[in-house]
């Protein structure tokens, strides 16, 4: 399927129309940014890894009957998604404290949470992405309490599945940001990307970091660590041309 027209470039993926007025190329480029675009990067292998990773992550819920805006992987760099009205929060699941919860409550890095904790924050780079109560969720019309509902359970329902899968390869997932949109049947579709840059994912033995916090955090050899996450979780690599 080809790229048409360029209609949006994000910090670190595009979309392109295709002939199909419901399906959208979504290209994972090598760019890498950190704090709200203030730290910037370029990493060759970048785009090629982290469409390896999503597209096995999310083939994989699709088969445990979650609904994915993921059609066709097509390229390196390149899928074919489900073109989707988006929800403009960010949904994010923790299973252990890290990031902006430790700096926000003054919890230790790396308590164990239980129950998982689910949190939303408004997607808007210029406020910094605040977190958001329901509350002010309900009051300012950005969903309905129904629309959190189905969120917050299906964002719960990924990390029952998910969860699971990272152990088997040695690592906790220690939290990760999801994206929804609705389709045009109204129903409610996971977006956007699983991969390294959009999680926290640490050695189960070790607590050696193999995510974003790499780059955030100058520890180096982010790619590699990004290629290892792939490798133990068993995906195979694609060719790059
Ligand atoms: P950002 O700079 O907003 O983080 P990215 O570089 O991740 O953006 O680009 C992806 C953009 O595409 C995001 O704005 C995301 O909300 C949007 N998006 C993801 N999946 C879909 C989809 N299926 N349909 C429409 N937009 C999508
Ligand atoms: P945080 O600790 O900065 O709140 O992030 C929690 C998790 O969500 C972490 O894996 C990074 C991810 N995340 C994003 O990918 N993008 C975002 O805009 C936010 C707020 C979090």
């Amino acid at each position: 399927m080809k790229k048409l027209k360029l209609i949006s470039t994000g910090k670190s993926k595009s979309l392109y129309t295709t002939d199909h007025h419901s399906q959208l190329v979504m290209e994972f480029r090598n760019d890498i940014s950190a704090f709200n675009a203030v730290k910037l990067d370029n990493l060759a292998g970048k785009g090629q890894v982290n469409n390896d990773i999503n597209t096995y992550l999310m083939n994989f819920l699709t088969q445990q009957g979650i609904k994915t805006h993921l059609i066709e992987r097509v390229g390196p760099q390149d899928v074919i998604v489900k073109s989707l009205k988006m929800i403009p929060l960010e949904a994010v699941v923790r299973n252990y404290a890290a990031g902006s919860l430790c700096k926000r409550y003054g919890i230790a890095q790396g308590l164990a949470l239980q129950p998982p904790l689910f949190e939303f924050f408004l997607k808007n780079d210029a406020l910094g992405d605040p977190i958001l109560r329901d509350e002010h969720i309900l009051s300012f019309g950005f969903a309905t309490e129904q629309d959190m509902d189905e969120i917050k359970k299906t964002s719960l329902l990924i990390n029952d599945l998910l969860v699971p899968l990272f152990k088997q390869a040695g690592f906790w997932l220690v939290d990760f940001k999801l994206e929804f949109g609705r389709d045009n049947e109204g129903k409610l579709v996971l977006a956007d990307e699983l991969s390294p840059d959009g999680c926290r994912i640490w050695d189960a033995t070790t607590q050696e970091i193999f995510d974003k916090d790499r780059f955030r955090q100058d520890l180096g050899l982010v790619i590699e660590h990004y290629q290892a996450v792939a490798k133990r979780l068993g995906i195979e690599a694609s060719a790059s041309s």
